[in-house]
C-alpha cells in the first residue's frame, strides 16, 4: 500500500514537472514579441508640426519611405525592393541578387563584341546573401548593421546612403527626385525644405521599421490573443543554448563558414525573419538546409557552454519552432 501510495506520487511529482516544460511566462516570450503600432520609429530628421493630409507626420514619412523604396533609380533601373521585396521574407528573390537585373550584362557583351574592349561600367556583384529586412527597427538597439556589423546610430539610415551612394545606385536617384514636384511638396509638408538625401534616408527608414514587422507570427498572435501555440519545446531549447545571446543582439561571432570565410566574424541575424523563405542559410549562400545551419551553430553554442550539443529530436524541435512560431506569412513566398 505504502509502495503504491510512494509510486503514484512519483508519478504526480514527475507529470508536474513535464506540464512545467510547457508553461511560459509573459517573460520566457519577451525576446520575440513585438507590436508593430508601439514600435517608436526613429529618424535623424526633425519633422515639422503639420498635418495638411489629416496624417500622423511619421506615418507621412514612412508612406513616403514605401514610395522611395520602389523607385528605381535612372542609371543603374535598381531599386530597394529589387533585393528586399516584401515576398520571400524581405530577401527578394534571388540571394546575392546583382543590382539593376541582367541589363548591363547584356549591354557590357554587346559592347565588347563590337568594339573589342570592355566598358568601364561595372556591374554589382554582392558578396553576401541578402540578409532579411523584416524586424530591421531591431538593428537600432545594437546600433549595427550589415554583415560586417558598421556600427552608427541610425544604422537603417546609414545603410540608405550606402546603397545609394557606393553600393548599388547612382546618387542620380536623389537628383530626380529632386526634380519631382509630387516628391518636393511632401518634402516641404515633412521639414518645411525641398528634397534632399537627408530626407530619402529618414523616409525609407521609417517605411522600413514601421512596416517590416513580424508581429503577426503566431507566438505574438498568441500572446496577444491567446492563440495556441504548438511548438514550444523548441524555444526553451533555444533559451537552454543561449541562441538569444547572439541572435537577438546583433551580437560579433565567429563566422560559420569555417573553409571560406569571406569575413572572421558576422553580426549574428534574428531567428524570427521567415528564415524558411531563406536559401542558403549563412553569408556565402552555402548550400546549407536550415536543420544543417541550426545544427553547425548548436555546436559552436555547445563549445562555448562546455556542454553537449543537442541530437537529431531536439535540433528538430527549434527548426519547428523557427518555422511554424516564429513565421509571419503576411511575408511568405506562397
Ligand atoms: C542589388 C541588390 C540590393 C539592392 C538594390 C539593395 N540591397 Fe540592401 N542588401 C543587399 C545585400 C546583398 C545585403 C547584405 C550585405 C551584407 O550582409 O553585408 C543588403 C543589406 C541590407 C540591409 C542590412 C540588413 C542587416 O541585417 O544588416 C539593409 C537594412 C538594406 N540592405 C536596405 C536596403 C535599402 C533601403 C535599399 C535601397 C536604398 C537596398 N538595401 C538596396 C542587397 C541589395
Ligand atoms: C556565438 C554566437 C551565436 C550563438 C550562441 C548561436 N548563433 Fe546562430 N548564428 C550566429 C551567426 C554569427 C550566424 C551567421 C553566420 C554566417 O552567416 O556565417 C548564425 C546563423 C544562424 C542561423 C541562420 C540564420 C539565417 O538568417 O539564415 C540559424 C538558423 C541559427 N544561427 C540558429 C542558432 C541556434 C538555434 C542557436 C542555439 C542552439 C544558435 N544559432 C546559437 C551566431 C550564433
Amino acid at each position: 500500500m505504502k509502495n503504491t501510495l510512494f509510486l503514484v506520487l512519483l508519478i504526480f511529482v514527475i507529470s508536474c514537472k513535464q506540464n512545467q516544460v510547457q508553461e511560459f511566462t509573459a517573460l520566457d516570450y519577451t525576446p520575440y514579441i513585438h507590436d508593430a503600432d508601439s514600435i517608436d520609429v526613429k529618424v535623424s530628421i526633425d519633422l515639422l508640426d503639420s498635418n495638411r493630409w489629416g496624417l500622423d507626420q511619421k506615418d507621412l514619412l514612412a508612406d513616403f519611405g514605401q514610395l522611395l523604396f520602389h523607385k528605381r533609380s535612372g542609371v543603374r533601373r535598381a531599386n530597394c525592393a529589387d533585393c528586399h521585396s516584401k515576398d520571400n521574407a524581405g530577401t527578394g528573390f534571388t540571394n546575392r541578387a546583382k543590382g539593376g537585373g541582367e541589363f548591363l550584362t547584356v549591354y557590357n557583351n554587346l559592347y565588347r563584341n563590337l568594339y573589342g574592349r570592355e566598358t568601364l561600367i561595372e556591374e554589382d556583384h554582392k558578396p553576401f546573401k541578402n540578409w532579411s529586412n523584416l524586424n530591421a527597427y531591431k538593428l537600432h538597439q545594437a546600433n549595427r548593421i550589415l554583415s560586417k556589423g558598421v556600427v552608427d546610430s541610425f544604422p537603417l539610415e546609414f545603410q540608405v546612403g550606402v546603397a545609394l551612394n557606393e553600393a548599388h545606385f547612382g546618387n542620380d536617384l536623389v537628383l530626380e527626385c529632386q526634380s519631382d514636384p509630387f516628391f518636393n511638396d511632401m518634402s516641404r509638408e515633412l521639414t518645411g525644405g525641398p528634397f534632399n538625401l537627408d530626407i530619402m534616408k529618414a523616409a525609407i527608414s521609417a517605411f522600413q521599421q514601421k512596416n517590416l514587422v513580424t508581429d503577426q507570427n503566431r507566438i505574438n498572435r498568441s500572446y496577444k490573443s491567446g492563440e495556441q501555440v504548438e511548438s514550444l519545446e523548441g524555444m526553451l531549447l533555444i533559451q537552454q543554448k543561449g541562441c538569444m545571446n547572439c541572435h537577438n543582439t546583433a551580437a560579433i561571432a565567429p563566422t560559420r563558414v569555417l573553409n571560406n570565410p569571406i569575413l572572421d566574424s558576422i553580426k549574428a541575424p534574428r531567428l524570427d525573419v521567415n528564415l524558411k523563405d531563406h536559401s542558403g542559410y549563412f553569408h556565402t549562400s552555402e548550400k546549407i538546409t536550415l536543420y544543417k545551419a541550426i545544427k553547425r551553430c548548436d555546436e559552436i553554442a555547445s563549445t562555448e557552454l562546455g556542454v553537449e550539443p543537442y541530437k537529431y529530436r531536439d535540433l528538430l524541435k527549434i527548426k519547428t519552432f523557427i518555422n511554424k512560431e516564429l513565421y509571419d506569412s503576411r511575408y511568405g513566398s506562397k
